[in-house]
């Protein structure tokens, strides 16, 4: 490989949030999604260039920004976006609340699959929505799957104006097929409800599975919904503060630019710019190398876990590099569950009932860590969960 993904960098020296300065250095952080891996060299020879020009003034709104994010799309996924159709915002969070004023009075009603990352319970709520939930179920095998009729009986609601679609699903490590994404896309088409498509970990899925923009599927959901985009997760830039809005239907194009000028919201930056543009211009190899990497980290997990610690379940994971790990045969209250991670354990994840009611009894682990960190991790929650009784 290229890139060296076993590199163990310290970086509790770089003010990032999940190392932050309180965090117990006897526990190693697995929650908040970002990767302990280094950017290209690409990426962080850029910087370091234009770091060397001593102004950093208001950088000029160069078309590179959307003609890099069309180009993305097209090489990894086979989708002609326009440049056009390219909305920046600092980070993609922003579009759903532009989508909610733009599209949804106070009062009307959000629908989304849970259990999801938990801003869309919030953004839903602080602007004025109700939130409508279609929760995932999970098969024999462990495997979340749509309840279709339950979907179908929520988008009837008049009050349903927005779907936010969650695809690579974070937590529950899914990437929708086309047949699922063409049922979605026709039940909001046939129920009037528009469909904001967050594909923010895209490019995080694993052999034998394919990621699908959903607007890439017809022109007719082109028409009815927003693709959300950002190179951050893949190539850990996320403190840049970028995100990209992918919006063919050009009403709804205009009055997510409306609410972006309302908000003052389109001033960029020289250095998320930056590193946006060359991650999706220069960068594909260390998409491909990395993907190849989290392959086998998490083929290393979910064998781990079945072999030596069969009290927790984890179903195969089709996308993104967090794990949904299902902990409820432990029998732990939820606080006792995060305590038990937190401190027998020593090990910092996300507590699965954050992401809903349907989290309760499991845990999210970031395996974006180099493999001499992921089997430490797991060798320490084997012997905790031996001891547990
Ligand atoms: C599904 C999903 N959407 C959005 C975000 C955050 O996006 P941004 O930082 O671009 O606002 C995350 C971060 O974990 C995420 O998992």
């Amino acid at each position: 490989m290229k890139h060296n993904f076993d590199e163990i960098i310290d970086r509790r020296v770089s003010e990032c949030k999940k190392y932050e300065p309180a965090y117990p250095k006897d526990v190693i952080p697995m929650w908040i999604a970002d990767t302990d891996f280094a950017v290209p060299d690409e990426i962080a020879n850029a910087i370091a260039e234009r770091a060397k020009h001593p102004c950093y003034g208001y950088p000029v709104e160069s078309f590179e920004f959307e003609k890099s994010a069309a180009g993305w799309e097209k090489k990894r996924f086979g989708w002609d976006v326009k440049p056009e159709w390219v909305k920046y915002s600092n980070g993609v969070l922003p579009f759903f609340v532009y989508a909610i004023r733009a599209f949804a009075y106070p009062g009307d009603k959000v629908l989304f699959q849970s259990p999801v990352y938990p801003p869309f319970y919030a953004i839903t709520r602080n602007n004025g929505c109700h939130i409508v939930t279609n929760p995932l179920v999970q098969d024999e095998d462990g495997k979340y799957q749509i309840d279709f009729e339950d979907l179908e009986d929520k988008l009837k609601d008049p009050r349903v104006k927005l779907f936010f679609l969650c695809n690579p699903h974070n937590p529950v490590m899914r990437s929708y097929s086309l047949e699922e994404l063409t049922k979605i896309g026709d039940l909001c088409l046939k129920h009037h409800v528009l469909v904001i498509s967050d594909e923010i970990h895209c490019d995080l899925v694993y052999k034998g599975h394919k990621h699908i923009p959903f607007a890439s599927i017809s022109e007719k959901f082109a028409d009815n919904s927003m693709v959300l985009i950002n190179p951050s997760k893949t190539f850990n830039i996320a403190g840049f503060r970028t995100g990209a809005a992918i919006i063919p239907n050009e009403q709804l194009r205009n009055k997510i630019q409306t609410m972006i000028e309302d908000n003052k919201n389109y001033g960029r930056t020289i250095f998320g710019m930056l590193s946006f543009i060359t991650a999706y211009n220069e960068c594909e190899y260390y998409a491909d190398e990395m993907i190849e990497y989290l392959e086998e980290n998490q083929q290393y997990t979910v064998d781990f876990i079945k072999e030596r610690i069969p009290r927790i379940k984890l179903a195969d994971p089709e996308a993104t590099y967090l794990l949904w790990l299902d902990c409820r045969d432990l029998k732990l209250s939820q606080p006792e569950l995060t305590k038990f991670f937190f401190e027998k354990a020593k090990l910092g994840l996300n507590d699965g009932s954050t992401f809903g009611s349907e989290g309760i009894g499991f845990m999210r682990m970031n395996i974006a860590c180099p493999k001499a960190t992921l089997v430490e991790a797991l060798n320490r929650l084997e012997k905790a969960v031996n001891e547990l009784n």
